[in-house]
């Protein structure tokens, strides 16, 4: 469900119509329904209302400070992978006990910064990781509080890329290896034990790897038991997949339920750490066509959002809806359809938003939308062949937000220096 819809053939976002933001912002921009945001963070968060859980946002699959805000208001936590997540999670409100800190490699620094902004737990990656969050506590006089990321090497049948709890995979601890760092942990002056955690990818279609891991981790936690360490919170990570295109990927509610099933006879609070489920279908990425190029063996959409704006097409050969903002634009040739690569201006080959896609016909000065871009569209923008990135746009009912504005030249080399030498 979304608020992204047409009213007489031409796009809104709620009540707002999104050729009156381009017009005011210009392109390209992201834009997000702030009703959308809410929906799915509230959809998910009430399927495990039976359960005692928190639901962590990740905040790298979009991280905007007023999008971590609503979130907050909602009620919701952080999942966080660096200092610069920690930083912009608390600037936006969310209680530092309501954030986890995952991530196979935190610097001293980070581990500092987490531990004396009072974080609810750091899910530690390594042995080498604890000795360090062992120094820095003690070095801050302060407790640390732990789960272990255990690897539980189950496969999450998604894109290679984005999988992360087989044995081959860099992150955690590999389950059977867990135990030994568990007793270690036990026997640190300044490490408190708190949970179990794993994630094992992202974008999962299916339920049962989840369950499996679940399974897994529940054995885990009984054989830690026998050892007399108790687990108060269990995470399990993020990783519910949406519809691109054609998945089928299962409701939050039909997750809860089989993880609750699974859950039957653990006294642990639950942690999830979605992220693409509540912002991906909540966000899209408005663009215009600057020419059009049709050779007679292709035809060339070149549009002014590019693999710098958009990365996830390039990267991972992902599937992304595209529709016309207007339906019958004063431009647009006519209803019939053509089969065109949607390009951007980047100077590579591997610089597409589509490829083959049959695409009503778009010509030039038309908005366009990709859509489902609100997980890892912006946050994994870049300023590649010194571009500036994209506005971000929040919709809420009849009004519409700048929630980041749209880079500049200047912004671009702020932070660069010409050495003394070179003067
Ligand atoms: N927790 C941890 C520890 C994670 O590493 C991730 C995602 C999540 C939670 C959230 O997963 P989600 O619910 O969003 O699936 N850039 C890729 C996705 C990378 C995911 C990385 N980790 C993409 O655009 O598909």
């Amino acid at each position: 469900m979304h608020h992204f819809i047409y009213k007489d053939n031409e796009l809104y976002c709620e009540s707002v119509a999104i050729a009156d933001i381009a017009k005011a912002v210009g392109t390209p921009f992201y834009l997000y329904s702030s009703a959308t945001l809410a929906h799915h963070f509230n959809t998910f968060d009430k399927s495990f209302a039976e359960l005692s859980h928190l639901t962590c946002f990740a905040v790298k699959s979009c991280s905007n400070l007023a999008i971590l805000r609503l979130f907050s208001t909602l009620g919701g936590g952080a999942d966080i992978v660096s200092g610069g997540e920690l930083y912009r999670s608390l600037k936006a409100g969310i209680d530092p006990r309501r954030i986890v800190y995952s991530g196979v490699g935190k610097t001293e620094e980070e581990l500092r910064y987490g531990l004396v902004s009072g974080i609810l737990m750091f899910n530690v990656e390594s042995e080498q990781e604890l000795e360090k969050l062992q120094q820095v506590a003690q070095e801050q006089d302060l407790v640390a509080p732990v789960s272990f990321r255990v690897n539980p090497d189950v496969d999450p049948k998604t894109h290679a890329y984005i999988s992360t709890g087989l044995a081959k995979n860099k992150f955690g601890i590999p389950i059977e290896q867990a135990e030994k760092v568990y007793l270690r942990a036990k026997e640190m002056s300044h490490i408190k034990i708190l949970g179990v955690s794993c994630h094992i990818g992202s974008q999962l279609t299916e339920i049962s790897p989840f369950t499996e891991t679940l399974h897994k981790v529940k054995q885990f936690v009984s054989r830690l038991e026998t050892h007399g360490i108790s687990i108060e919170y269990l995470d399990l990570g993020g990783g519910l997949g949406v519809r691109y295109q054609d998945e089928k990927p299962p409701h939050p509610q039909e997750y809860a339920r089989a993880l609750k099933e699974e859950m039957e006879g653990l006294r642990c609070t639950l942690i999830l750490e979605p992220g693409r489920v509540i912002v991906s279908n909540a966000g899209i990425l408005v663009s215009q066509v600057l020419y059009t190029k049709r050779t007679g063996s292709k035809n060339f959409i070149i549009v002014d959002a590019a693999m710098n704006d958009l990365a996830r097409p390039s990267l991972y050969d992902a599937h992304h809806d595209i529709l016309p903002v207007i339906r019958q634009s004063g431009q647009a040739v006519n209803e019939d359809l053509e089969i065109a690569d949607v390009v951007g201006p980047i100077c590579e080959s591997g610089d597409f938003l589509a490829k083959d896609r049959e695409l009503p016909i778009l010509g030039q000065g038309d908005l366009m939308a990709v859509m489902s871009s609100g997980a890892y569209g912006f946050t994994m923008s870049s300023n590649y062949n010194s571009r500036p990135r994209a506005a971000e746009v929040l919709v809420k009912d009849d009004q519409f937000y700048v929630i980041r504005e749209r880079e500049n030249y200047e912004t671009l080399i702020r932070d660069e220096n010409i050495p003394d030498f070179l003067e």
